[in-house]
């Protein structure tokens, strides 16, 4: 177990730079093994969920070499083992394994998947879809064991633009045979990157980005190089960052389209942000507007954005409501925020409001998830004092390198292992 321990109330400047997507390379990493060559993926972030997902490309028998940012993976030999519920456990993207495993071996024996607890997360869109391709559910305690005589393509509507279910029936599809459309399918930045790095292997995809997307099947994949999208997640925690104590603060490698949302959102606070081609830059600044958040899928604003933003909040001018429409539990990062001063109150499962400015002072809280854990990061950089954020393993889940990064450009951060 690992604490974050930093000494607030201090502006910081200078360039930052972001890693690969999290949520682009965790669903990269188990669609590599559809492949029937190596493949070789590029700008891989060194965070723990990957590690997670290194694990159980070895027991399943892939050979995996991991060097600096790229990892090369020939899955050409793999067994088709049961993913015990000690290694599915460990992220929630181990659930891309259904939809790879089922489409190589028409076959996948898997626990149910971990990952933060936001909410029920049920994976209901994903087992429909593999069933509408053909294949046989069944659980028990928690075990799926999915079969298919064979798939066939077939038009899948989602009830909700889930990016899991979405990237898993890609998965399923892309040897299927015939044509699979997915209708009210997700449009997040790694769906597009996932069906990009599938059609380097030599897959039929067309329309990810928008909410319809064709698989036409195919009988071979062969190798590819593919580099993972830049996060727009850890992009968009940095901008808020900046927008609170940043000093001509330079964002790089970063898509700046991925966060339009989220830069009409800081433009509406006041915050001056200058747009390059593959940069942000940003300057923070007093007197911030409040303003209303409502979480939505890609185009709208990130859940996943939700909790940092909420840190920002506590220094605007006024009264701001969160409204959270993903996830039913995320906003357990405001209890922590109120030990800090915040004043904030959850007003439903959904919908929160936070009343500032605030003074923040330091003190030790806990962060119960990743992004309730960049909150607190925030929270923790603005306040006086020292912040001590246990459990600092969420963290270290999703932001590679944050603490080298913040230190960097001036912050006093450290990460600690607990006794
Ligand atoms: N949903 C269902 N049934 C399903 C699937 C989803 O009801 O079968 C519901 C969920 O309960 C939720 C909503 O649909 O209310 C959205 O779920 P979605 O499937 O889109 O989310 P996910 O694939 O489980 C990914 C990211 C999350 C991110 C969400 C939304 C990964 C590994 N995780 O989760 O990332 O919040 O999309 O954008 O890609 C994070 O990075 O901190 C994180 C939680």
């Amino acid at each position: 177990m690992y604490k974050i321990i930093i000494e607030g109330n201090k502006k910081i400047s200078g360039n930052i730079k972001i890693s690969g997507s999290k949520n682009s390379a965790v669903a990269l990493i188990p669609a590599a093994v559809l492949c029937d060559e190596e493949v070789t993926i590029a700008n891989v972030p060194k965070i723990s969920d990957i590690d997670a997902l290194d694990e159980i490309l070895n027991h399943l028998g892939a050979k995996v070499e991991r060097e600096d940012d790229t990892i090369k993976i020939d899955s050409s030999k793999i067994e088709n083992k049961l993913i015990t519920q000690k290694i599915a456990k460990k992220l929630r993207a181990s659930y891309y394994f259904m939809g790879s495993l089922l489409s190589k071996f028409k076959k996948v024996e898997m626990y149910f998947p971990g990952g933060c607890s936001i909410g029920a997360r049920p994976i209901n869109l994903h087992l429909k879809g593999f069933e509408a391709l053909g294949a046989k559910v069944e659980e028990k305690d928690n075990l799926f064991i999915i079969t298919a005589d064979k798939l066939i393509g077939t038009k899948i509507n989602l009830d909700f633009a889930s990016v899991g279910a979405t990237i898993n029936l890609m998965l399923a599809a892309v040897k299927a045979e015939g044509t699979t459309i997915i209708t009210n399918a997700a449009k997040e930045p790694h769906i597009v990157n996932v069906a990009t790095f599938l059609n380097n292997m030599g897959a039929k995809i067309s329309g990810a980005g928008t909410s319809e997307i064709k698989i036409e099947g195919v009988k071979y994949l062969h190798s590819c190089f593919h580099e993972v999208v830049p996060d727009y997640i850890e992009t968009g925690t940095y901008m808020i960052l900046a927008s609170a104590i940043g000093k001509e603060v330079v964002i790089e490698n970063v898509i700046p389209d991925h966060v339009e949302s989220l830069i009409s959102k800081l433009d509406e606070m006041g915050v001056p942000i200058q747009i390059g081609v593959d940069s942000i830059k940003i300057s923070a600044k007093n007197n911030l507007k409040p303003v209303n958040i409502k979480t939505q899928v890609y185009p709208g604003f990130p859940t996943d954005l939700q909790q940092p933003m909420a840190a920002l909040l506590t220094q605007a001018n006024g009264k701001s409501m969160i409204n959270e429409t993903i996830w039913e539990n995320r906003f357990l990062n405001i209890a922590e925020l109120k030990k800090m001063g915040a004043t904030a109150e959850i007003l439903t499962n959904s919908k929160a409001v936070i009343v500032g400015p605030n003074k923040l002072i330091g003190k030790k809280v806990k962060a119960t998830d990743l992004r309730a854990g960049a909150s607190l990061i925030i929270a923790g950089l603005i306040a006086e004092g020292t912040t001590v954020i246990e459990n600092a393993d969420y963290i270290l889940r999703g932001y590679e390198d944050i603490v080298e990064k913040l230190t960097k450009v001036g912050a006093n951060i450290k990460l600690e292992k607990c006794e």
